[in-house]
């Protein structure tokens, strides 16, 4: 036999989901992404610690996942309560978390002439440096299981291009994006895998909040012409947890509806 050719892991779901066995800690998990990640996990076999801060709806999102949820109130910009989530996952089901997707963020916006520095400063508080405690939370445990699959939400602002008037988030969301590879870099050795989902227009309470309402003529131009939903994220993220993606690290998974493929002409 070919030295070169290993076979392929068979995963192991025998009907009981892709996720089963499995304990995730979802940051953001109240909000509208976030929640749907969090159902989706649990309707594959997973246990989830919804983390979220306490004024969130994390805490009926934990309640609606029964005996396979938890909440964890955290601000991500806090190492303690991230220490404390997965403190949580010890606890509540037995062992630390093997998959962490982070999915909490602020938009914030602002000009380049025009941002103030502390809105600078808090959009790479929230969707940089909390990426990054999180991630430090999580990684011993990971060792310990000699496996761990971690996702990252990023944005198409700040990844695939800038986008006029959302310097701070843009700004915030190309730190996350280099966080991602730098962390497949060091922890691939692990057994731990680091990517991101790069969504494209989600219709959440974010978007909505931001006024960018999904505008019909803006969609009809895209390859597939509709906004996204909280699902579409969901199942990418769900891929990259699983064992179905298990050579893959490092990589920026665009959900999108096509819209970074170019402009559609005519
Ligand atoms: N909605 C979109 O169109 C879109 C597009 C691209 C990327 N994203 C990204 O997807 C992620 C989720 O966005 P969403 O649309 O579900 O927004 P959302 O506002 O519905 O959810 C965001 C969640 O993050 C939590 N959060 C914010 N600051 C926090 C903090 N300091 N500590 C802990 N939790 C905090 C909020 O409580 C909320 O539950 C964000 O990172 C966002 O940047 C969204």
């Amino acid at each position: 036999m070919n030295e070169h050719i290993v076979a392929t892991p068979v995963t192991e779901t025998s009907g009981r989901g892709r996720l089963f066995g499995r304990v995730a800690l979802v940051g953001g998990g109240g909000g509208g992404i976030g929640r749907a990640v969090a159902q989706l996990f649990v309707s594959e076999g997973a246990s989830v610690v919804v983390a979220d801060r306490p004024e969130s709806d994390g805490k009926s999102v934990a309640e609606s996942l029964g005996i396979h949820g938890e909440f964890a109130e955290v601000d991500v910009r806090s190492s303690s309560d991230w220490a404390a989530a997965v403190d949580l996952s010890q606890s509540r089901f037995g062992t630390p978390p093997d998959i962490f997707v982070q999915v909490a963020g602020v938009m914030v916006g602002g000009a380049v002439d025009s941002a103030t520095e502390e809105s600078v400063r808090l959009a790479l508080d929230v969707n940089a440096v909390g990426n990054f405690l999180g991630i430090q939370a999580v990684i011993p445990g990971m060792k310990g299981q000699r496996r761990g699959s971690i996702v990252i939400v990023t944005s198409m602002a700040g990844v695939s291009y800038g986008v006029a008037g959302l310097t701070p988030y843009s700004m915030s969301k190309a730190a996350a994006s280099a966080l991602v590879q730098c962390a497949a870099l060091d922890l691939g050795k692990h057994g731990i895998r680091v990517n991101s989902v790069v969504p494209g227009q989600i219709d959440t309470p974010m978007s909505r909040n931001a006024g960018v309402s999904p505008d019909p003529s803006f969609f009809a131009k895209m390859p597939i012409p509709r906004v996204g939903q909280p699902r579409d994220v969901a199942h990418a993220a769900l891929y990259l947890s699983s064992d179905e993606s298990s050579w893959v690290t490092g990589t920026h998974l665009l959900v999108d509806g096509g819209m970074d493929a170019g402009p559609v002409l005519g």
